[in-house]
């Protein structure tokens, strides 16, 4: 499973690659928005073309995403390929995330204007990461119009299925992956009882029919859900800079360091 930062913090990022174990970069306009709000904190002034080129040099040879503003197709696309020429030439790695739904609400006439913009990028020859996927049919979907990643968003389908039981918890709390029982009854959304069931089904969805597109399992919020991802054949799994430091810590790592260091015989430590 590779594994993407998903972050537009570009300190993170440079730490991310510096440690070799990123193999790409997935950002969103609430991402970019903090990131830039924390350099103008400082007293630094953002130029964001400048910014954005520099994330994409760090990430030079792997894919970055960035993710379209608009929300009807025409704009979408027309947005989506604005950003792809003006990135892509720096590193040949923009991808453009398209929301696989962009309608704000039901009654919105513009279901199918994602996927009509997946389509249209695809067909110009521009990568598309379909975001927002919480069923597996958008998901379908999006693989069949060229999406090249589908983003099931685990961890917000985790908290919806919380929120709906009226049960308290924090953002990066572990959420069963097989589901939880409340008043004897399965939490479960349109059958999907947590996050990694949902990016199981897109995976099998996606293998069985044999598309060229990769789940990337997104909003993960702690190691496990990580580990578990990698279980159910996630083939990216996109992650806080946070989370990625999380997946090496153990309390009885931190003990045997403590026990092996004490117990250093010093000749050893010096041989040469
Ligand atoms: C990734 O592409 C998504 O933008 C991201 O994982 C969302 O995570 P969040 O639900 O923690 O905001």
């Amino acid at each position: 499973m590779k594994i993407f930062i998903d972050s537009a913090d570009l300190d993170e990022i440079q730490q991310g690659y510096g440690w070799g174990v990123v193999d790409g970069v997935t950002t969103n306009p609430s991402l970019l928005k903090k990131a830039v709000e924390k350099r103008v904190g400082t007293g630094e002034r953002v130029d964001l073309k400048e910014y954005i080129s520099r994330i994409l040099e760090v990430a030079d040879g792997t894919p970055v995403s960035l993710e379209v503003t608009e929300v009807t197709g025409e704009k979408m696309i027309e947005q989506g390929k604005r950003l792809h020429e003006l990135f892509n030439p720096i590193a040949g790695n923009v991808y453009i995330k398209i929301p696989v739904n962009p309608a704000f609400k039901e009654i919105d006439a513009t279901h199918f204007d994602g996927i009509r913009a997946i389509r249209e990028l695809t067909a110009s020859g521009i990568p598309v990461n379909c975001t927002l996927i919480f069923t597996p049919e958008q998901a379908f979907l999006a693989a069949k119009a060229g999406a090249k990643f589908v983003s099931p968003f685990a961890g917000r389908i985790d908290d919806d299925l919380r929120k709906s039981a009226g049960l308290q918890f924090g953002k990066e709390d572990y959420y069963p992956a097989e589901g939880m029982e409340m008043d004897a009854r399965l939490l479960e959304d349109n059958g999907i009882v947590s996050g990694i069931e949902l990016v199981e089904q897109c995976v099998k969805i996606i293998e069985h029919y044999g598309f060229a597109t990769e789940v990337l399992a997104a909003s993960l919020r702690n190691p496990r859900q990580v580990r578990e991802s990698a279980l159910v054949g996630a083939h990216i799994a996109t992650l806080p800079f946070g989370v990625i430091k999380d997946m090496l810590k153990h309390h009885k790592t931190y003990e045997g360091m403590e026990l092996f260091t004490a117990d250093i015989v010093p000749e050893y430590a010096n041989l040469k």
